[in-house]
This record gives C-alpha cells, structure tokens and sequence, in this order.
C-alpha cells in the first residue's frame, strides 16, 4: 500500500470500521473516495481476505457469540476425519496437529483411540478455550497453539496434519503460498496429511467469509509436487440448521 494510501487511511477512522464491516473487501473504495487519484494495485482491489488481525477478531467474534452447535461446520462426531487417521496412520504412535481444530472434537477422540501424541491449533483463542472447556481435564493431554497458520513457524515435526475447512478460506496465493510452507516444516517424509474443504458444488462462503473451493486433484495440484494424492472422499455435510454441505477430502502422503 502507497504512502498517500497510509496517508488517507490514518486521517479517516470510519475506513477500519468499514473494513471490519466488509470482512475483507477492505478500504479500497473508501480510500478512492478519499483520493480519487490514488487507485489501488489489483491484489488491493481484489483483495477478499482478511487479515491476521481481522481474521482473529472474526473467529474470536465467532465462537464467543454462538454455541459451537451452532456453526455450519458442527459434527458432533467427525466420523471421516476419524476414519481417515485410523486408515492412514493406525499406529497410535503416530503425532497429529489438527489445523485449525476449532472447537473440533477431533483431538479428544484421537485422544479416547489411544492416540497420544496430539495438537490443536487454532488462530482463536476463543476457540481453543471452547474445545478446552468440552473436555476438561483431557485437556491436558493435548498440546494447544493459537496462531495464524500463514504466520505461524513450527518448532516441531508431525506424523499427521488434519485440516477440515481451513485451508479454503485462503483466497490469496501469497497466504496459500505461506500455509504451504508451514505444510512442509511442519511435517516429515512418509507423514499424512487430510485436507478437507467446500468441493465445487459446496457453497461459495464459510462462516461469511469467501472460500476457494477444491477436489482432491485440483488442492493436490495447488499443494505441490512434495506431497502424493493417495486417496479421495466426498462428503454431503449437514449442517444443524439442515442444510446440506458438499466436502471434498484429500490424503495426501508426503514424498
Ligand atoms: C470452519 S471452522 C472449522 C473448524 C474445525 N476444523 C471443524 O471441522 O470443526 C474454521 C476454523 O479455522 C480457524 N482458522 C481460520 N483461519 C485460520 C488461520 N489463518 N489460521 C489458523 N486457524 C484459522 C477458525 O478459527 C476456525 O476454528
């Protein structure tokens, strides 16, 4: 961003609110009201992502405002997730991270499965305390990061990486780009990963924001050549306000 955009942007405070507001779509039209003459580069104008900031206070807002029975996303089991890690790294030895774990029961139920080694990480502090607060003293069993996955440097390798609907609320490639990376430092050859999302006949938004929607070939080919597609499922969500969601899910196995 220009320093006439900077500029604009400290002398009107509506434009964070209006930010805020538009999740996203950002200060691109206040700013050209503000100073006709400054147009925003094309990655400003199209810019849906928020950022980490925004992003944070939309979870945060998120789980400290609805039950998590009440979000789309709710399973009250994640039974293919589950399936999925029990096929593909049956030995309970084995290390997962839940990417952006949420209020998931994921972990606590790898945790009942006999699975020991376990981590949820979330950019929502709100929602790492939710999932905290469902299991009470197994909470100790289980490792917790607040942080924003683009952003975030692991100090550590896993066996298993699970992420169910994160990934897609990535619309930039800079940002997909960054989880990528983390994808990579964060996981070791032979280690497993499930990455699940909107399929192409899922809904266009998650939770209000924008979703770059997949199938299991078209998020492998933007993962890369690092990581093999080794399996595939498609699974019709419902959501508890009855609804009916389209998932993709991907395993994928790294090289
Ligand atoms: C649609 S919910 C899915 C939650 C959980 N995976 C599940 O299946 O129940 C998306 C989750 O990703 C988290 N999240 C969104 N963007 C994130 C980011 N950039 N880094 C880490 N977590 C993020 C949100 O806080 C939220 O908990």
């Amino acid at each position: 961003m220009g320093g006439n955009v900077r500029d604009a942007k400290a002398r009107c405070g509506f434009i964070r609110f209006a930010k805020k507001r538009a999740s996203g779509r950002l200060l691109l039209r206040a700013v050209c009201k503000l100073n006709p003459k400054q147009k925003p580069s094309k990655s400003e104008a199209f810019r849906d992502e928020p950022l980490t900031q925004d992003r944070r206070e939309h979870w945060d807002r998120v789980y400290g405002t609805r039950r998590e029975t009440e979000v789309s996303w709710f399973q009250s089991k994640p039974e293919l997730s589950l399936a999925l890690i029990r096929e593909y790294a049956p030995d309970k030895t084995a290390s997962v991270i839940d990417i952006g774990g949420g209020a998931s029961l994921l972990t606590a139920e790898l945790l009942r499965a006999g699975y020991r080694d376990l981590t949820a990480l979330d950019i929502s502090a709100e929602a790492l305390e939710r999932a905290k607060a469902n299991i009470r003293s197994e909470a100790a069993n289980i490792e917790w990061i607040v942080a924003d996955i683009t952003e975030w440097k692991p100090a550590r390798r896993w066996n298993v990486w699970h992420d169910r609907a994160v990934f897609h609320f990535l619309t930039e490639p800079a940002s997909q780009d960054a989880y990528i990376r983390a994808f990579h430092a964060a996981t070791s050859p032979g280690a497993i990963a499930i990455i699940s999302g909107f399929a192409p006949d899922g809904p266009e938004k998650c939770s209000g924001l924008p979703v770059v929607r997949y199938d299991a070939n078209s998020l492998s080919k933007r993962i890369g050549e690092g990581f093999e597609l080794i399996a595939e499922k498609r699974e019709a969500h419902r959501t508890p306000g009855g609804l009916e969601q389209k998932f993709y899910y991907a395993v994928l196995r790294k090289r």
